[in-house]
């Protein structure tokens, strides 16, 4: 490596690390989005496809990513500057950082709308909102509220200025210190959702929905979907997990901490689905009722159940928090390569990404309201900007890490900076990252343009 002088900030152990990496893999992707796409593509055979993308696609290229960003210790860009420069390969490779700076931006406008919506329902359970209402009820408020633009603004404005300052206070005092006491309490919660939904009638009903497949109600396009959903909720392909990588201490093996992390997330948006879906058919309810899936369903059992008042306040506000773990990563390389290229103040840079991601994030709550008539290529802004990075920007972001660690990057580094257990653990890694991985992904494009 060369000697220019590492600005960079350093995690403080691996446990800090494993619990910001977990805390910017589980978020609304989880709890949010992964129910609602699970009931737009039909139930169990978008869940096995799902799975099987984490395992052969998202757990090698996660692997990946951090080693990138820990070999060079610095921001997406600069790492892939460094990197390219390290095994003599085309200088274009250094775009692929530039995309993920984009990508990260584009996904946090609307990303911090959902999440205002999840602000804004810790407030209506804690008003008791929720209190003994029916499914039309709870339909109603949450069309109410999505139709009008000042509050959703207002939300959103608020998750954004409460992102940005945890962003500015850096590594150490920031990120750190905000994902400490999230991850067992969000677990406990879910848990006790899902023994509620146990004590539905519908609970069978709603573990085969998510758990067997059938294979006739999966297009190309819920292929495509559910690869898209395994980066995202993993946090891959737009340098996230590397800038995350790139604090990781040397002597930590990021295998074995990608698997735990990986694991994790997977838990989490089961236990989401296994939640979800048997308040979903007790009360008759669509599962492909889209991105108001969970805020038009779990309030019901708040309403329902005893000790609901505080379960709901609770949920929700575990849900903004998960929520802000996720987003600080979202700014973090675009905050990182102003910081450090660009000669900005931490406060500055903050300023400038977070005002540009509010402004476009303006974009997505009009198209739930008054521009919801307004379609690109078939789809709103909220759903152009979904699609476009999680379903293009990250599967393409993430092939070409892959190519990158399997192909460009020489195997005396990657073996070097893995420092696997065993030397068949590397080999499977290896096999994965080179070949499985990108081909894979490949295929579901090709696919998906109706080549194959
Ligand atoms: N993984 C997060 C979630 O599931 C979202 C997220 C955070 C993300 N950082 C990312 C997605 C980077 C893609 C890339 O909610």
């Amino acid at each position: 490596m060369d000697t220019k002088k590492i600005v960079h900030g350093a995690w403080s152990s691996r446990l800090a690390f494993i619990l910001a990496a977990t805390g910017s893999a589980v978020g609304l992707g989880n709890i949010w989005k992964f129910p609602y796409i699970t009931g737009e593509n039909g139930g169990g055979a978008f869940v096995i496809v799902y799975l099987l993308c984490v395992l052969l696609i998202g757990i090698p290229i996660m692997i990946a990513e951090t080693m990138l960003g820990r070999r060079s210790q610095r921001n997406p860009i600069e790492t892939m500057e460094l990197l390219t420069e390290e095994a003599g390969a085309d200088k274009n490779w250094h775009y692929l950082g530039w995309m993920g700076v984009v990508a990260g931006l584009l996904i946090l406008s609307y990303y911090s709308v959902i999440a205002g919506w999840a602000s804004a329902y810790v407030l209506k359970a804690f008003t008791g909102s929720f209190f003994d209402a029916d499914a039309a009820q709870i339909r109603q408020l949450f069309d109410e509220f999505i139709a009008s633009p000042i509050q959703l603004i207002f939300w959103h404005s608020a998750f954004m200025l409460a992102t940005m300052l945890i962003v500015v206070r850096g590594v150490n005092k920031g990120l750190e210190k905000a994902v400490q006491y999230l991850m067992p309490t969000l677990f406990i919660l879910l848990f006790l959702l899902v023994a509620y939904a146990m004590t539905t009638d519908s609970y069978f009903q709603g573990l085969k929905f998510l758990f067997i497949p059938d294979f006739s109600k999966l297009t190309s396009g819920s292929v495509l979907t559910a690869m898209g959903h395994a980066f995202f909720t993993l946090s891959l392909g737009m340098g996230a997990i590397m800038v995350y990588g790139s604090y990781l201490p040397k002597n930590i093996s990021i295998a074995k901490t990608t698997l735990l992390i990986a694991g994790a997330d997977t838990v989490v948006a089961l236990l989401a689905g296994i939640a979800i879906f048997p308040i979903v058919f007790a009360n008759n309810l669509q599962p492909d009722s889209g991105p108001g899936l969970i805020f038009q369903t779990l309030p019901i059992a708040f309403g329902a159940m005893t000790g609901g008042w505080l379960m709901g306040i609770s949920f929700f506000v575990m849900l903004v928090i998960a929520a802000l773990t996720s987003s600080i990563s979202l700014v973090e390389p675009a905050v990182a390569w102003l910081v450090e290229n660009k000669n900005f103040s931490r406060q500055k840079a903050c300023l400038w990404t977070g005002l540009s991601t509010w402004l476009l994030g303006i974009g997505s709550i009009f198209s739930f309201n008054v521009w919801a008539n307004v379609k690109l290529f078939d789809r709103s802004i909220f759903q152009l900007l979904d699609y476009l990075t999680a379903n293009l920007m990250l599967p393409i972001g993430g092939f070409s890490i892959a190519i990158f660690a399997g192909w460009i990057m020489s195997r005396q580094s990657s073996e070097q900076e893995l420092n696997m257990p065993t030397v068949q653990s590397y080999q499977i890694w290896k096999i994965l990252i080179s070949y499985v991985a990108p081909s894979a992904v490949f295929f579901v494009f090709l696919h998906v343009v109706g080549v194959l």
